[in-house]
């Protein structure tokens, strides 16, 4: 039996809701596979915690992290508390902290959940956008000086390094060959930005000598938005910019019919440090305690857990038993359906109590 100690992270608004939700799941995965046991440890981090201590979390929080296996993290972000005192105190720094510097981000259409898109149905948009997670627009570098004054300056400058590019593209080539298809598409826009970015193809460039079997192309971000919502079959794998796949995964989710599906994993490929699995949607506090927030992104990020983990049988007991119960129309009000949070968690035990082994 492979044991795992994981850190739960709940935080904001749905976060505890779905996380929970979300443990019973993984708990019954394990149960029914029998290999695999997850131990949670629950830290109440966030903005109540702040509120309380001046921080969203402790000083030394990542040094209490450091050792779990995996972190699962709900949603920051809170009404009465600046974003990017949220961002910036508690989920950047877990991400940068331990250098999960690939953000993955799989995103299809699922069966019972309809795209927007007029001809796209199940297995038309099939999709892994990698993101670069440790750089670029979001490195921090930058400032304001004169403030207030009629010359004020602000600047924020995106940062691209020979280490992380090269990085970010071995590891989305290397994900774009393992699956069928061996399809990767470099999204930039070195047209316009023509120093980090044209560095940025250049090393697409090189490292795609190392993937002879990986087919890829090069596409600007304002052109892919074109193609990913009229040609969504042509793509596969994608690599971009921290900013360029932030933007792009929101369409994404869009396009598959929901954010509320969308999971997110952010991984330290070196495993030197825990990796990071969270559900896109953010933390949502129009629907905040009503008991109808949309688990299966949370789910779809408890199944990149356990495939992190090695489990891969377990995290294929999960993703089916998801599909089948949104596939019998056992869905949240966000994707049309009338289930509460907590009856599409029964369901989906349900599913994984019968799943064939
Ligand atoms: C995401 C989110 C965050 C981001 C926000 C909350 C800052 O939109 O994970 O995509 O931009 O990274
Ligand atoms: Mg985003």
């Amino acid at each position: 039996m492979k044991k795992f100690q994981i850190a739960s992270i709940p935080a904001d608004g749905i976060g505890p809701e779905v996380i929970s939700a979300g443990i019973e799941v993984l708990d019954a995965v394990c149960a029914r596979s029998g290999g695999a046991e997850l131990n949670f440890t629950h830290f109440d981090w966030g903005s109540d915690y702040y509120k309380a201590h001046g921080e969203m979390m402790p000083q030394d929080g990542l040094d209490t992290l450091k050792d779990f296996d995996a972190i699962y993290f709900g949603a920051v972000g809170a009404e009465d508390v600046p974003d990017h005192i949220t961002l910036w105190g508690l989920r950047l720094p877990i991400c940068q902290g331990f250098d999960q510097y690939a953000n993955v981000r799989p995103t299809k259409i699922i069966p019972g959940i309809d795209s927007p898109l007029r001809n796209a149905g199940v297995g038309d948009l099939d999709w892994v956008i990698v993101r670069e997670n440790s750089e670029g627009e979001y490195s921090g570098h930058g400032g304001r000086a004169h403030k207030g004054m009629p010359e004020e300056v602000g600047t924020e400058v995106a940062i691209f390094t020979r280490v992380g590019v090269t990085r970010i593209m071995r590891y989305a080539f290397q994900l774009a060959q393992s699956r069928p298809r061996k399809l990767l598409t470099v999204v930039t826009k070195s047209n316009a930005q023509r120093h980090g970015m044209v560095m940025w193809d250049e090393i697409a460039e090189e490292v795609s000598a190392e993937f002879p079997d990986v087919t890829w192309d090069k596409m600007l971000v304002d052109a892919m938005t074109v193609r990913m919502t009229l040609q969504p079959e042509t793509l596969d794998t994608i690599v971009a910019t921290n900013l360029h796949a932030d933007i792009l995964s929101d369409l994404a989710g869009a396009l598959a019919g929901s954010l509320g599906v969308a999971s997110t994993a952010n991984i330290d490929p070196e495993r030197r440090f825990p990796s990071m699995f969270e559900p896109i949607h953010g933390s949502a506090f129009d629907i905040t305690g009503k008991g109808i927030a949309n688990p299966v992104a949370t789910f779809w990020t408890g199944a990149q857990m356990l495939e992190h983990l090695d489990l891969a049988e377990e995290a294929q007991i999960l993703t089916s038993a998801v599909e089948q119960v949104c596939a019998d129309g056992i869905m949240t009000p966000d994707v049309g359906g009338n289930a509460t949070t907590a009856e599409v968690t029964a369901a989906v035990i349900n599913a994984i109590r019968g799943a064939n082994r």
